[in-house]
């Protein structure tokens, strides 16, 4: 009551309606912007957790949260190991240049030496011929992480690994922060699927290919933040927290993965500020997702467990202006995928789906498959959701139909890519789940109707892993229809 009166005297209380007009495409646009110049100001033009360009992100978070005047606003810091740097300086095969993808914690290293199949794929010490050693250990993509492929290629011996897609065209990935209980990475890089079978029928058939790979990466401990503001105003014993990623992998800016969470829910931080409310907020801009949900696995480990009971429900907004997008509701009712969220996801879910329905737009269901800054919400109990507007996976023809754009090409074919910038945005979507962003921080800001109690025994569900790898978060993240509407 004593905060009402401090900070909500002269302030209306906070409508739906009213929050969802403060969200522009103009605004969005900008904050976009702002973190495209933040990369692009560096020769790296990355915002990878450690980097220049992260790093400005976190102090400008911090300085337009801090100037509402409406917040407590906190860095949580919290320590990694990070590729800061990494490039291939030469991969050559039979002596001709070849094309190859740098897997994110690659060792560094330069061999030139012939290429050798290993069997299966790869996910057994056993697969590895004791040809590998002093080579290069050639793998396919499948069924483990890229992280122990690389480890078990370095424990045979070989000088460095070529893992090949199993799906046509070329992939990014990570082989996960080191240490690896397995042993240490080797020097290792991505192929397409057409290249790296081809060299498999080579040489089965008989041929020697010999590759040249010269790859440098620079593989720091690394201090980073988490941008944590909770409202001065409002029930802190029955609090609404929302959540984005602040940081891109190696290979880009990363603006719509996550620059446009980031920026959705600071708009609507921006925004709440002009308004009383009665349930405090906790906006997390988390830092480390791309290494494996770090920052929010950090922030839900400290957490002390009465603050962690006050959490009525976690909202997260990764991939929010998909170019080729889809409009979708994490399925925390588990009808779509069976995984289930605690009770409130459901209810979570629907009011997101009454959101589009309102809003005149078909929706669909995305996995609760932990590969988001929720899966650590989710261990401890707090009820979760959120919208997504789609990365790799290729947009069906189901999809095509009800969302437009076009099938058998990626949501957002600038997933983890360079080109991932304010020109991979789609200013619609944008403002579409900015808007939805701000209704429900309105109504759960206003109110808990109908809305079940927190239960804080906590259950631990063993279906969510909160360290992700690329390989298994690829088999883990098959959406399917219905489509809702
Ligand atoms: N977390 C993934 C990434 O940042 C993207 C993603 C978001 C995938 C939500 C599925 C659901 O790369
Ligand atoms: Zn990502
Ligand atoms: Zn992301």
């Amino acid at each position: 009551m004593l905060a009402r009166r401090q900070y909500g005297s002269q302030k209306p209380l906070v409508t739906s309606e009213a929050l969802q007009a403060d969200i522009t495409q103009e605004n969005l646009l900008a904050g976009a912007q702002q973190l495209e110049d933040f990369a692009y100001a560096y020769e790296g033009r990355t915002r990878i957790i450690g980097s220049p360009g992260h790093n400005d992100t976190i102090y400008w978070l911090k300085d337009e949260l801090e100037a509402l005047d409406y917040y407590d606003v906190s860095l949580q810091n919290f320590f990694t190991v990070a590729m800061i740097s990494g490039q291939i300086n030469t991969f050559l095969v039979n002596g001709v240049n070849a094309s190859g993808g740098l897997l994110e914690y690659s060792a560094s290293g330069n061999v030139t030496a012939p290429l050798v199949v290993v069997a299966n794929l790869g996910c057994n010490a056993t697969d590895y011929p004791a040809a590998v050693s002093g080579n290069i250990a050639l793998i396919s993509r499948g069924s483990c992480e890229f992280g122990l492929k690389s480890a078990l290629a370095g424990n045979a011996g070989a000088a460095a690994a070529i893992i090949y897609n199993n799906a046509p065209g070329g992939f990014n990935g990570t082989l996960g922060a080191p240490p690896r209980p397995e042993g240490d990475y080797v020097a290792s890089i991505s192929v397409s699927q057409e290249v790296g079978t081809g060299y498999v029928e080579s040489i089965t058939g008989g041929a020697n290919i010999t590759a040249t790979i010269d790859v440098l990466t620079d593989i720091q401990n690394t201090s980073t933040y988490n941008v944590l503001a909770t409202t001065k105003g409002g029930d802190q014993n029955n609090k609404l927290a929302l959540g984005a990623h602040t940081d891109s992998v190696l290979a880009g800016p990363g603006i719509n993965d996550d620059g446009s969470g980031t920026v959705g829910i600071l708009e609507v931080a921006k925004a709440l500020s002009k308004y009383e409310i009665n349930n405090a907020v906790t906006f997390g801009f988390w830092a480390g997702e791309e290494e494996g949900l770090l920052g929010s696995t950090y922030y839900v480990a400290n957490l002390p467990a009465n603050e962690s009971a006050q959490i009525r429900g976690y909202l997260n907004f990764d991939m929010i202006a998909s170019p080729n997008y889809v409009h979708a509701i994490y399925d925390g009712d588990g009808s779509a995928f069976n995984i289930s969220g605690p009770p409130g996801s459901a209810e979570i879910e629907a009011f997101f789906e009454n959101y589009f329905t309102s809003a005149g737009q078909n929706f669909t269901a995305t996995a609760f498959d932990g590969r988001s800054d929720y899966g650590p919400f989710l261990e401890v109990g707090i009820p979760s959701g959120g919208t997504f507007t789609g990365a790799e996976e290729l947009k069906t023809e189901e999809e095509a139909v009800a969302f437009g754009g076009e099938a058998g090409i990626a949501l957002d074919p600038c997933y983890h890519s360079a080109c991932d910038n304010v020109t991979n945005l789609d200013l619609g979507t944008f403002e579409l789940h900015g808007k939805a962003i701000a209704a429900a921080v309105a109504t759960y800001s206003t109110s808990w109707e109908g809305f079940p109690a927190r239960n804080t025994t906590v259950l631990r569900r063993s279906v969510v892993k909160a360290r992700k790898t690329h390989q298994a978060r690829h088999h883990r993240s098959r959406r399917s229809l219905p489509l809702l509407k």
